[in-house]
């Protein structure tokens, strides 16, 4: 009877505290896709030219940079939690600094702030998730993460379309009218607002990382922290292995030029990359160009965000379902067996100009489908678990960092792509890094499911003893 009500209020703690955490996944997915609806109205409104607009983009994606840094700089010292802390004051104060930005140049310093609290969130949300998790149910915490990006993002899309419908209406004050008729974008950052204080008043109650904890000394704190979400037992089994891994750190004295680090390193690294060599991003944003490049009436954009986003949603759950059941290695195998599937079947599409009717959609939305439960959450779950403690934060910040800089290079070429080699090219491109990501997942990827974060420095040789 115990173990039940023991079993239950764990559950309950460990899901609040990976729900709480994860809403800066929600701030990140947010963030980037409210800029897609904004834009035009900025841009008409401060009679933007190509250069500056390029400015407003990439100073969120320049912020994203500079948060990663920071925090793999600063979180071993100050510590997870005051970490994402300053992730959620800093999506505040851009919602806000946006939406009431009185020049150009104050709104991109907004977008910016809003940038480094991504950046930020986008390291250490999924590593206070995975420091936190019960090892056999981490994958499917740190998913919850990746959900949240995607809640993110539709989130955005509908804010975005009712604001634009509520703009339609007369308001008969002077201030109203201003805000929500004249100037729409403002309202459409400042929603941001809303889920940054939910962010910030959840992260008060949770705890911070029982590994930090041990990590920096305060070993009665970890202890504490530990036993309010896992059995008495467990906690104590925990700590003791938490105490024996730093004892064995401190021994190895293991360096980021250690040849140890090279290949989880590198794993970390090229599946970072390879998730953004898929065109993700180009298929979420650019979708509703390429729909019309093939000839669709460009009104249904907003339709087809939002179906994309929802199945992008939706089959998250796959792997919040099966990554602890099945393995990241099978989700990442299978699913990129689809998206490879789908890449050179939309490549072929257009190569033949069979773009009309319903086959192009169903394959862009088997694409998202397939993304959804493997690359997506998978290689956040990865990146977050193959890394010792000591030097966790630094690596997973470098694979981080990659992930941005790949962000950034696809944005930057995607359309120069479309528009000099075609969609077809575009396509195949795509596909051929994600038939090296099938390949390396493959035979490069260790499996990780069940181990503790402990056992996984085993699996990749990193640890002391073996
Ligand atoms: C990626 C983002 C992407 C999102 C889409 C994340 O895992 O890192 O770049 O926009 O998934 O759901």
């Amino acid at each position: 009877m115990k173990t039940t009500t023991n079993a239950k209020y764990k559950t309950v703690s460990i899901n609040y505290i990976s729900i709480a955490v994860a809403i800066g996944g929600l701030l990140f997915g947010f963030d980037t896709a409210v800029i897609s609806g904004a834009i035009t109205f900025v841009t008409a409104q401060f009679s933007l030219d190509s250069i500056a607009e390029g400015w407003l983009v990439s100073s969120g994606l320049l912020g994203c940079i500079i948060g990663v840094a920071i925090t793999g700089l600063a979180s071993d010292r100050i510590g997870r939690k005051r970490t994402v802390i300053l992730a959620g004051i800093l999506f505040l104060v851009s919602a806000v600094g946006c939406a009431f930005a009185p020049t150009f140049a104050t709104l991109v310093a907004a977008r910016l702030i809003g940038g480094i609290g991504v950046g930020m969130a986008s390291v250490i949300s999924p590593m206070y998730i995975s420091e936190f998790a019960p090892a056999e149910k981490r994958g499917s915490l740190v998913a919850y993460y990746q959900l949240a990006i995607t809640a993110g993002i539709l989130l955005a899309y509908f804010s975005n379309a009712l604001l634009v419908h509520f703009s339609q209406h007369d308001f008969s004050s002077r201030m109203m009218t201003w805000f929500f008729v004249e100037e729409t974008w403002r309202p459409m950052f400042l929603v941001m607002a809303i889920p940054s204080l939910i962010f910030l008043g959840m992260l008060l109650r949770v705890p911070e990382s029982p590994r930090w904890l041990v990590w920096t000394g305060k070993k009665d704190q970890a202890t504490a922290v530990l036993k309010s979400v896992r059995t008495p037992k467990e906690a104590l089994q925990e700590i003791e292995a938490l105490d024996n891994a730093k004892q064995k750190t401190e021994k190895r004295k293991i360096r980021l030029s250690d040849p140890r680090i090279r290949l989880p390193l590198f794993t970390g690294i090229t599946l970072a990359v390879l998730q953004q060599f898929s065109g993700i991003n180009a298929i979420i944003y650019y979708g509703p160009r390429i729909f019309q490049s093939a000839g669709m009436e460009a009104d249904n954009a907003l339709a087809f965000q939002i179906v994309i986003g929802s199945v992008n949603l939706l089959f998250t759950f796959v792997a919040i379902k099966y990554a602890d059941k099945y393995g990241r290695k099978f989700l990442l195998k299978t699913g990129l067996g689809g998206i490879i599937f789908s890449l050179f079947a939309l490549g072929a599409l257009f190569h033949w100009g069979y773009t009309e009717g319903v086959v192009l959609l169903v394959l862009m939305l088997l694409f998202i489908a397939c993304f959804a439960f493997s690359l997506g959450p998978i290689t956040w779950i990865i990146i977050n678990e193959i890394f010792p403690t000591d030097l966790r934060v630094k690596l997973v910040s470098i694979c981080t960092m990659s992930l941005w800089v790949a962000v950034w290079l696809v944005g930057q070429f995607f359309p120069w792509l479309l528009d000099y080699a075609g969609a077809a090219a575009t396509f195949w491109t795509f596909g051929f890094f994600s038939v090296i990501n099938f390949v390396f997942s493959w035979k490069v990827v260790k499996e990780t499911k069940g181990k503790t974060l402990e056992e996984v420095e085993r699996v990749w040789h990193v640890g002391g003893s073996h």
